[in-house]
């Protein structure tokens, strides 16, 4: 079988696309291969434009896409309990295979559900004719600082429209991708957006900040078109989908299921029924993902203090190991047997902290056995502590995932 042959033969499967170093750890008497390689960077397909909606520490495509092609077949189930933007189940879902999301920001659900059913860019079209933007709103916060007067009136009507639609229960995939658009190009640095010219879209700075950074530029927002702005964002968005590709997102859409909760609580998921998870946790203190989605979730009427309580967010190592230990006990019960975990860990407080390290710790403690590290290096040099790689070089930029198989 196939799969048997990779695992069996890891080092020349790795072989196969790219040139890699090769470390041996050993980790309490055990070995642990560590490879270092540019695994995902180079030579490869370019990332699909359905990909293309930005969010606070995403991953690339082609990672979670190595590990998809390697450890699992067709039909399998793959899952994110960290889903974010929903990186690795939109590539799943074009290597056909079975997805399952979950994350507890309710923000993921809007941005992932209408990429995996997406509409035609001429149903886009019609629906944007349609929607009536000649009501006279208020809005319950000052928004002058982003946007100019007749822009707040189109987005407070899209607001209003997409809430009523939600409300009547008459909200369809049309609906679903405009608002999952329109969250996207609420704010941001370039033209594409309804603002003035502001921090990336996924970075919402405060009325405060903004006032300050419309001073220092001198700037005052111009009117956008926002029906305009969301039917290029879609026809970009949609580029490169093929008819073949759409029949695949809608095969996988048929067993899609999200949920919006903690990652060590997902009951509503089969033991043993997952065949690899591609994921990237929150890391400590790095990013306030409540604090940056602000406006976003003010346009989705979603509680925004109910949702910076829940994320995981620490400066405690010690906190921060104990949530992920719960976590991987919650992986082990719903991985299959022979299944596989791919845990990715950035790089925190400049490098110093080893966070592979705790986890490699957390997922062995909770019954996982460690198959290796990869560090996926642009640029690397071989240094003989491998360890001791410094991360931060300039011109250098690494992941770090550890992959676990339930034996
Ligand atoms: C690093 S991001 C994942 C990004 C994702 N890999 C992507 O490509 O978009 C971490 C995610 O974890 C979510 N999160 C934080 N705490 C969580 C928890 N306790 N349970 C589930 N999700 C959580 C955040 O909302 C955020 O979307």
């Amino acid at each position: 079988m196939v799969l048997d042959f990779y695992v069996k033969n890891l080092e020349k499967v790795l072989n196969l696309e790219t040139e890699y170093t090769f470390e041996n750890l050993n980790w309490n008497g055990k070995s642990i291969p560590i490879y270092i390689g540019e695994f995902w960077t180079s030579k490869q397909r370019q990332a699909h434009s359905l990909h293309e909606i930005s969010y606070r520490a995403c991953f690339k495509p082609q990672l979670p896409r190595f590990f998809i092609e390697r450890f699992s077949q067709e039909g399998d189930k793959i899952y994110d309990p960290f889903a974010g933007r929903g990186t690795t189940i939109l590539e799943a879902a074009f290597f056909n295979r079975k997805i399952i999301a979950n994350d507890i920001n309710p923000l993921s659900r809007i941005l992932i559900q209408p990429r995996i059913n997406p509409p035609y860019i001429q149903e886009i079209q019609l629906r944007l004719e349609k929607i009536d933007y000649s009501h006279k709103l208020e809005s319950e916060i000052n928004l002058g600082m982003f946007y100019h007067p007749k822009t707040i009136q189109e987005i407070l009507n899209l607001r209003k429209y997409l809430f009523d639609k939600q409300n009547s229960q008459e909200i369809d995939c049309i609906d679903l991708w405009i608002q999952m658009v329109a969250t996207n190009r609420l704010t941001g640095h370039s033209k594409g957006f309804f603002s003035v010219y502001t921090l990336p879209p996924n970075q919402a700075t405060s009325p405060e900040r903004q006032i300050k950074i419309n001073a220092i530029r001198n700037h005052k927002p111009e009117y956008k078109n926002t029906k305009e702005l969301i039917y290029k964002k879609s026809k970009q968005l949609l580029k490169s989908l093929t008819e073949i590709q759409r029949q695949q997102l809608y095969q996988a859409f048929q067993t899609f299921f999200m949920l919006n909760k903690d990652a060590s609580n997902t009951k509503e998921i089969q033991d043993e029924s997952i065949q690899l998870t591609v994921t990237s946790p929150p890391f400590l203190d790095v990013v306030d993902y409540g604090k940056d989605n602000w406006l976003r979730c003010w346009f989705n009427h979603l509680p925004l203090d109910e949702i910076q309580k829940n994320i995981t967010k620490t400066n405690s190592l010690l906190i921060w190991e104990k949530k992920m230990f719960q976590v991987f006990l919650e992986l082990y019960r719903i991985t299959k047997k022979q299944g596989y975990v791919a845990f990715e860990v950035g790089e925190v407080k400049k490098g110093k902290l080893k966070l592979e390290e705790s986890i490699l710790k957390i997922g062995l403690k909770s019954g996982f056995e460690c198959k290796g590290i990869f560090i996926n290096k642009q640029n690397f040099t071989k240094t003989a502590n491998i360890w001791g790689i410094k991360n931060n070089q300039h011109g250098t930029n690494s992941n770090r995932i550890v992959l676990f198989q339930k034996v």
